[in-house]
């Protein structure tokens, strides 16, 4: 075994032994810093407490501005970790069970590569380790930075455990959901269990409004595209004999079209303010945005290509997924008025139980092509895309 995958094993078993949850990650942070740091790699001055943003400086030419960046996600989640590794979690309840300890190795391992190259490099690439990607949010505390400023595109990538190791998933459009959460409160008239005639029965309209709220995906957006409402908590009452005076229901929309997510704001709420009230009760509604859904831009989606054949990688056709990355935020960001193209790509892990298990892995023969492929990627990328 090479010198430079044995020491990413060793540091990706201390990742995987010390999971930390969103914007918890102090020990991580300080971890990766101290790698960074003892490779000779420079650091950027930053606000936040948590994750870092590194920067490897070509030395090719004159050139300064940023060329483009990597995006590592580096916390955990909180579940308690049922494999029998022997490097498993050392805290209770937390655990890597999305693989972002091998984001964090594979982020270190590629900024190693470059830092060994940047006599081939023209301009500047950021790497950043970026807190709590599980919360959601992680990625708009960096764009509140000016970190991303003069970045021009970015790259994301995810611990992939439906394919083998050296098989890249990549594809051109959206690959992952915009995520936003409702949840609505219904009114009603508290009353007797056995006179429903002198009240306003709450948990009769939110039963109605559940069902309505799968009109809309079938009813009202365009049947090609892929969208769903999932309604995912219900409560009311406190016993058996009392129809109570509340019920609230709860769920999230993923959308990957921006015109549907606008479209399902509007309907949840029609639908659950005219539903109640055409049984005598109000609701009131609260719409959450979350993370718009990620699109991978045709130009680097070649790149990716290109980049897997230069290793010798096989790539295949990225599985599309309902399921959000703030990722996203970095190419899409209504808060930041700013768009960048970007590509979001899955790096095979071994094929395995799936993220957010109790039992997931990733096979750790994965990590020094996946450190390699994200370095071939960033100078494949200087190399073919002209500077902005
Ligand atoms: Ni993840």
């Amino acid at each position: 075994m090479e010198r430079l995958e044995q020491y990413l094993i060793e540091n990706f078993k201390w990742f995987h032994r010390h999971p930390e949850l969103s914007y918890e990650e102090v020990q991580t942070t300080a971890r990766i810093r101290e790698l960074l740091t003892e490779a000779g790699i420079e650091i950027l001055p930053y606000p936040l407490e948590t994750g870092l943003v590194a920067v490897i400086r070509g030395q090719k030419d004159q050139q300064t501005a940023a060329r483009a960046a990597l995006r590592c996600d580096i916390d955990a989640l909180p579940i308690v970790e049922q494999t029998s590794l022997e490097y498993r979690s050392e805290i209770p309840g937390h655990m890597h069970a999305c693989g972002h300890d091998l984001h964090i190795t594979a982020g270190i391992g590629a900024a190693l590569l470059l830092q060994e190259r940047r006599q081939e490099l023209s301009g500047t690439i950021k790497l950043i380790f970026q807190p709590a990607e599980e919360e959601a949010h992680g990625a708009l505390k960096i764009l509140e930075t000016d970190v991303m400023a003069d970045v021009p595109y970015v790259w994301g990538f995810h611990a992939d455990p439906t394919n083998p190791v050296n098989v890249i998933g990549v594809r051109e459009g959206y690959v992952t959901a915009a995520v936003d959460r409702f949840a609505v409160k219904v009114r009603g008239v508290g009353c007797h269990g056995a006179h429903p005639d002198d009240g306003v029965d709450p948990i009769l309209a939110a039963s109605a409004i559940v069902q309505a709220l799968q009109s809309i995906v079938s009813r009202n957006v365009n049947s090609f595209h892929p969208s769903l409402l999932s309604v995912t908590r219900i409560t009311g009452g406190t016993t058996w004999n009392v129809i109570p005076a509340e019920a609230e229901l709860e769920g999230t929309v993923r959308t990957m079209d921006r015109h549907d997510r606008v479209l399902y704001e509007r309907r949840v709420k029609e639908i659950s303010e005219q539903t109640a009230a055409a049984y005598g009760a109000e609701a009131e509604v609260e719409w959450t945005a979350g993370p718009p859904a990620a699109y991978n831009d045709g130009r680097l989606v070649q790149i990716c290509e290109e980049a897997a054949r230069r290793l010798g990688m096989k790539t295949v056709s990225e599985e599309r997924s309902m399921g959000g990355d703030d990722f996203a935020f970095y190419e899409d960001s209504d808060t930041m008025g700013r768009q960048v193209p970007g590509c979001y790509v899955k790096i095979g892990t071994g094929v395995g139980y799936p993220i957010h298990h109790s039992e997931f892995c990733v096979d750790t023969r994965a990590i020094l092509p996946a450190a390699r492929y994200l370095a071939q990627l960033l100078l494949t990328g200087i190399e073919r895309i002209p500077p902005f």
